[in-house]
C-alpha cells in the first residue's frame, strides 16, 4: 500500500480541506451554491452525476464543520471529510494491514481515541453495490476492533466513512451529527409496513428523526393536505388527536379512528378555534406561495410555541429563490428552526418552524 499521507488531491486554497458531499439526485449544484455563499469559493469534481461531488473548501475542517453547524445547509444530505486518499488496488494487496494503517491514520488525524468507542463503517462507491465493498467494510471493522473500538451499526460515536471512485478510496472519520446522518450517504431507509397508507409517511418519519421531534409529546395536530393520510396515520400512532383537512378522501382504514376529525374541504375554506392545536403539519404539494398563505391563515389556531412542519415544493428552476420567498413570508409569524431537503423529499424541502 502506498503511504497514506500521499494525498491525491491537488490543493489550491490555503488553508484547505476536502470533502465528499452528497445531495438528493439533481440537487448537488444547489449544495455547491450554498457552500459558495458560505465560503466564497470552492473547487469541485463530480463523483456521481447530480448527487455526489469531491470538493475543496478554503477553510480547515474544523472551521467548515463549525460554519455548517452554525448555518446548516439545506441541500447537503451528507458530508464526509477526506482525511486520506489511497489507491484501491494497493489497499487490496494486503487488506488487513492496510485497513489497520488507514484506521490508525484516521483516528490520529482527528485526534480521537479509539478505545471503547462505538464505531460504524460506511463504504460507498460511485458504482452502486460493488461486491468488494463488503470485504473492505469487514477489514476496517476488524481493524477498528483490534484498536480497541466497539463495532456499532446504530448510534455510533464515530463513522469511518469511505467513498470509492475510479480506483481511489477517499476516507474520513466523522460523527453522525457532523455527517448529517448516521446512514451511509444520508440515505435513511424505513421499513414499509403492511397496510401503510402512503409512502409520504416516510417524509414525516424522517422529519421526526432529523429534527429531533417527539410527536407523542403533542396533543392536537392539524394536518393540512392530509389525504390519503400517511402523515395523519403516523400522528395517530403517536397518540395525537388529528384534524385532517383535504378535499380528497382519506384512506378508509383511518376514517373510523376515534382521534381523527376529517374536513373534506380546501384549506382556504376552514377555520378553527384560536390556539386549538400544538402542531400543524402541511404536505400540500402545491404552489409554495399559495401554500404559505394558506398555512399563515390557519396559524391563529396554533398555540404560541407550537410546532409547524411544512413541505415546500420547489417549482421550476430557482429553488433557492423559492425558499427565500417562502421563508420570508413565514418568518413574520414563525421562527424557522431548520430548512432541509430530506432523503424522502423529492422536488421539495421540509421546513421546521415554531410559531411566535
Ligand atoms: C402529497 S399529498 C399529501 C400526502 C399526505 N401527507 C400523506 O401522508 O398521505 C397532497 C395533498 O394535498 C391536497 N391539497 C392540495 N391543495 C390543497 C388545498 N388547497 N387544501 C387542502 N388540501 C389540498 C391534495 O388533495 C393532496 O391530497
Amino acid at each position: 500500500m502506498e503511504p497514506l499521507h500521499q494525498i491525491h488531491l491537488e490543493q489550491h486554497f490555503q488553508p484547505a480541506s476536502h470533502w465528499v458531499i452528497t445531495s438528493n439526485h439533481g440537487f448537488i449544484s444547489y449544495a455547491q451554491e450554498e457552500l459558495r455563499r458560505s465560503f466564497g469559493q470552492l473547487k469541485s469534481r463530480m463523483l456521481v452525476s447530480g448527487e455526489t461531488a469531491l470538493m475543496e473548501l478554503p477553510a480547515d475542517a474544523h472551521e467548515v464543520l463549525r460554519l455548517l453547524e452554525e448555518q446548516p445547509a439545506i441541500f447537503i444530505r451528507h458530508i464526509q471529510p477526506v482525511h486520506a486518499v489511497v489507491e484501491e488496488s494497493s489497499m487490496k494487496a494486503d487488506l488487513p494491514a492496510s485497513a489497520g494503517l488507514l484506521v490508525d491514520k484516521l483516528f490520529e488525524q482527528s485526534e480521537a481515541a479509539m478505545e471503547n468507542i462505538h464505531v460504524a463503517v460506511h463504504v460507498r462507491s460511485s458504482v452502486s453495490n460493488a461486491p468488494e465493498d463488503k470485504a473492505l467494510r469487514d477489514a476496517l471493522r476488524a481493524a477498528a476492533e483490534a484498536g480497541g473500538a466497539l463495532s456499532a451499526v446504530q448510534n455510533p460515536a464515530f463513522i469511518i466513512s469511505l467513498f470509492i471512485h475510479e480506483g481511489m478510496v477517499y476516507a474520513g472519520l466523522v460523527t453522525p451529527a457532523q455527517a448529517g446522518s448516521d446512514w451511509p450517504g444520508g440515505a435513511i431507509r424505513f421499513q414499509r409496513e403492511e397496510g401503510q397508507v402512503s409512502r409520504a409517511k416516510f417524509k414525516l418519519l424522517e422529519a421526526e428523526r432529523t429534527f429531533g421531534l417527539e410527536f407523542s409529546a403533542y396533543r392536537n395536530a392539524l394536518d393540512v393536505g392530509a389525504a390519503p393520510g400517511g402523515w395523519t396515520s403516523l400522528l395517530l400512532e403517536r397518540g395525537v388527536h388529528v384534524t385532517a383537512v383535504d378535499p380528497a378522501k382519506m384512506h378508509p382504514s383511518l376514517m373510523n379512528h376515534p382521534r381523527l376529525s376529517y374536513f373534506g374541504k380546501n384549506a382556504g375554506e376552514v377555520a378553527f378555534e384560536p390556539y386549538e392545536f400544538d402542531l400543524l403539519v402541511c404536505d400540500m404539494s402545491w404552489s409554495p406561495k399559495v401554500t404559505a398563505k394558506l398555512v399563515i391563515q390557519l396559524l391563529d389556531s396554533v398555540i404560541s410555541g407550537g410546532t409547524v412542519i411544512v413541505t415546500v415544493k420547489l417549482m421550476h428552476k430557482k429553488p433557492l429563490q423559492t425558499i427565500r420567498d417562502v421563508t420570508e413570508m413565514f418568518s413574520e409569524h414563525m421562527q424557522i428552526l431548520r430548512a432541509k431537503q430530506l432523503f424522502h423529499n423529492r422536488d421539495e424541502i421540509t421546513l421546521y418552524m415554531l410559531k411566535y
